[in-house]
């Protein structure tokens, strides 16, 4: 059901490589809520050509982008707002990727350089994105700007490896740059850090499904599915949530809150039998 939060909105909407990922499930809930934007991923993640038809279902215009790369950032920024005809109101940033994890390095054996990338894509890009917007003056009083995250920025899960580490420096990047987003042009700032999910970047990590299934029976209402993560990204562009910023918002269906589960034990004890 849309409720028109977003009309009259322009934005940003990166990440979205095929139809399992949040970013294309945010673009179809923003487009149903009255929402402009234009999509953009990298050049690379372009040519499986899946975009193309959100921009279709979206009537969006796609830019491609590689987020480490501010040239790219600032050719985005200003055809976005020559497409959308005025500054922008909001920005997703739903951007992650680890070499390390793609090669199955563990973490004591970490290729540095590689480390390097996984930080400069999934976390820096985001401050790269924010300066631009910045330096171009791109957007509007009381717009939002959203990155996701993972709790693993709190927490070990062994698996994830260096994109704990991004996280966490997404997660601390959101608050430095979300205070001076507010007291420069009154936007927020802030990361939804969400259940793990079943998509390219997600089942990409170690052991995925066994801490898929873990986490769902730790978390009271069950793993947030992306559809509702992109329901959140929604009620955080609109206007009901103006004065949330710099915050690490928890998209998790109680997971955080929780020691252990009835549910976690009885599968303990089924084990055991
Ligand atoms: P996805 O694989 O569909 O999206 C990741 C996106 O990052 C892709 O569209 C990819 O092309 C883009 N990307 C990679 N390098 C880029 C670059 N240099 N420039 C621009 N874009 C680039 O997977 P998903 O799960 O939708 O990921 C979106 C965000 O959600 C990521 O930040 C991820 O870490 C985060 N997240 C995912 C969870 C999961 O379990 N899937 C859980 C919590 C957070």
């Amino acid at each position: 059901m849309a409720y028109n939060l977003l009309k009259g909105k322009r934005g940003i909407i990166f990440g979205a490589l095929d139809e399992k990922s949040i970013a294309w499930k945010v673009a179809l809930q923003a487009k149903e809520e009255g929402a402009e934007f234009v999509l953009s991923n990298a050049p690379l993640a372009m040519r499986m050509g899946e975009i193309n038809k959100l921009a279709e279902i979206c009537n969006a215009q796609v830019i491609p982008a590689d987020a480490t790369s501010v040239e790219d950032l600032e050719k985005l920024f200003t055809q976005a707002q020559e497409i959308l005809g005025g500054k922008i109101d909001f920005v997703l940033h739903s951007i992650g990727m680890s070499p390390n994890i793609r090669k199955g390095k563990a973490y004591g054996e970490l290729n540095y350089e590689w480390f390097q990338r996984t930080l400069d894509v999934s976390a820096l890009s985001f401050h790269k994105v924010m300066a631009v917007a910045e330096k171009l003056d791109a957007m509007n009083e009381w717009g939002s700007i959203v990155a996701l995250s993972y709790i693993a920025a709190q927490r070990v899960f062994p698996d994830y490896t260096d994109m704990a580490q991004a996280k966490a420096m997404l997660e601390s990047i959101a608050r430095s740059y979300g205070y001076r987003m507010a007291k420069q042009k009154k936007v927020r700032v802030n990361t939804i850090s969400q259940s793990p999910t079943k998509t390219t970047a997600g089942t990409g990590v170690g052991g995925f499904d066994v801490f898929y299934e873990y986490s769902d029976k730790m978390s009271p209402l069950g793993n947030a599915p992306a559809e509702a993560c992109a329901d959140y990204c929604i009620t955080l562009f609109s206007d009901l949530t103006r004065y949330v910023t710099m915050q690490n918002l928890l998209h998790d269906g109680g997971f955080s809150s929780m020691g252990i589960s009835e549910d976690v034990v009885n599968l303990m004890m089924a084990n055991q039998q």
